[in-house]
């Protein structure tokens, strides 16, 4: 790995590089300090319960990676994926900006939405040129991505470092900005050097390239998607009628946008395998690709509590103290990009060493590792958790070590999951599966969000039961997958 990575790269995947890291510097910031200031009462936070700032995080942070839906579609149909890239980080900027002006409720869910929209423009399309940068694929492009990788750690390291700070000791809104300003910066880098290092590329929307054929499937594509969006509509309101979600609160609304999510992933997958046009094999694939996304949403939901639960008890249960000074409660989300920085070259070359003995386990089994390595971190938290029930603060080790096992999951899953995907999906739905693993990401980040609105102060006392559900769900999620991994790898059709 690491004389692939040495190898050299063209310089637009640098520019890449620093655009991705500044957005993800304004996201991660911004995200480690949103549900300190959505439950603060003290410091001109919005003093929300923790079931509603819960809700309101994950509808948030489910938003930014559902949106990347429209957002890859854009692109691909109609501005080309530079000026979605440009338009998106201006938008995310301007988000930052209003979240940044202290000025009450709406203003700050405007920010929000603004940043989710802005998002859900650059994040798909930032990769997908990434990918561009490589027409042959193999082993650099798989390089690239590791690369492109750190950009992204970097980011979230610098982010929660700077933003968390300035949030927290500062003031909520000096850290909003602070947001903004690394969005402008990741502007700045693109815009001069994707001018002179990325000519020629993401230029020309894919739909102008297109042959009669795939139009016309598009067009059936069209159809179908409205017919979707209308049975969605229709079986909201039935919930809503009948009293089954009430969506005019924080919660309900985030079940809605569960009730959302499973019903595009759902139906896509059902339309691709029944009227897709799918060999026997591709269907078999496709199988492995549910299952990889229900591993990955589930993964996703229990990583990302970062965030939420155990961003609560880092603030609230966690001892903070070196000498006279206390550490930001955010900062501990900074265990997580810091450990993928100093792990992923470790696993990258533990793969390769692997392979070369032909041991380099399957993808199902990388998998399963990932979810018990997540289920292992939270019997972590449960020890913790008895502690504060005592009233005590836990000592920040435990912590520690959970988001270790947290990210050495993480690189079983993450990097892994994203290529192959691409690999096992049929050729001409790449594209939209690599839609697919970001909606994973979304419903993931939709339950941490709801999950942890079981994290009030006055129920301290079920934590850690909680904490012991989320351990016993993926462990076990991930000793099915480790006890049928071959034959799902019999299902992957050759593929690695
Ligand atoms: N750290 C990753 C990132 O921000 C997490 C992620 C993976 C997000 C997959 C979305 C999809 O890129």
């Amino acid at each position: 790995m690491s004389s692939q990575i040495s190898q050299k790269h063209p310089k637009g995947l640098y520019v890449l590089f620093f655009a991705e890291m500044w957005e993800r510097f304004s996201y991660y910031g911004m995200r480690a300090i949103l549900l300190l200031f959505l439950l603060d009462n003290v410091s001109g936070g919005m003093a929300m319960s923790a079931g509603e700032g819960a809700a309101i995080y994950g509808l948030y942070t489910a938003s930014v990676y559902l949106l990347t839906l429209p957002g890859g579609w854009l692109a691909d149909n109609i501005l080309g994926q530079k000026k979605a890239i440009w338009y998106g980080g201006i938008i995310i900027m301007l988000g930052h900006i209003i979240l940044a002006i202290p000025a009450g409720t709406g203003i700050f869910y405007l920010g929000l939405v603004t940043v989710a929209v802005g998002t859900g423009l650059l994040k798909p399309n930032i990769s997908s040129i990434v990918a561009e940068l490589y027409p042959e694929g193999g082993a650099r492009r798989d390089a690239a991505f590791s690369i492109f990788y750190m950009g992204i750690n970097l980011g979230s390291f610098l982010g929660i470092a700077i933003v968390g700070y300035l949030g927290e000791k500062v003031s909520w809104h000096m850290g909003f900005g602070a947001a903004a300003i690394g969005m402008l910066l990741g502007l700045i880098v693109f815009r001069f050097g994707s001018a002179k290092y990325l000519k020629g590329l993401g230029e020309v929307p894919l739909a102008k390239v297109s042959t009669p054929e795939s139009v016309a499937q598009s067009g059936t594509n069209k159809m179908l998607g409205y017919g979707l969006i209308a049975l969605l509509i229709v079986f909201l309101i039935v919930l809503q009628t009948t009293g089954t979600i009430d969506m005019t609160t924080a919660q309900g609304l985030a079940q809605g946008a569960g009730v959302i999510i499973v019903t595009i992933s759902a139906s896509y997958f059902l339309y691709i395998l029944v009227a897709g046009g799918l060999t026997r094999v591709e269907q078999f694939r496709v199988l492995v690709l549910i299952i990889l996304f229900l591993a990955i949403a589930l993964f996703w939901a229990g990583y990302e509590q970062a965030g939420t639960s155990l961003q609560i008890f880092a603030e609230r249960h966690t001892q903070r103290m070196i000498g006279g000074w206390e550490v930001p409660s955010s900062w501990f989300q900074n265990f997580q990009p810091t450990f993928v920085l100093i792990f992923a070259p470790v696993l990258a070359s533990l793969w390769i060493y692997l392979s070369s003995r032909n041991m380099n386990p399957s993808i199902p089994v990388k998998f399963a590792a990932g979810l018990i390595l997540l289920g292992l971190s939270f019997f972590v938290m449960v020890g913790a958790s008895n502690i504060a029930v005592k009233g005590q603060l836990a000592s920040p080790f435990f912590l520690t070590f959970t988001y270790f096992l947290h990210t050495i999951g993480e690189l079983c899953v993450s990097p892994v999951g994203l290529s192959s995907y691409t690999k096992l999906a049929p050729k001409r739905y790449v594209s939209q599966l690599m839609g697919i693993w970001f909606v994973g990401a979304s419903l993931g980040n939709l339950i941490a969000g709801i999950f942890a609105g079981g994290f009030d102060e006055e129920n301290i006392m079920q934590m850690p039961a909680l904490f012991n559900q989320v351990a016993l769900v993926t462990t076990a999620f991930g000793l099915i997958l480790l006890v049928f991994w071959k034959p799902i790898k019999g299902w992957m059709g050759g593929i690695h």
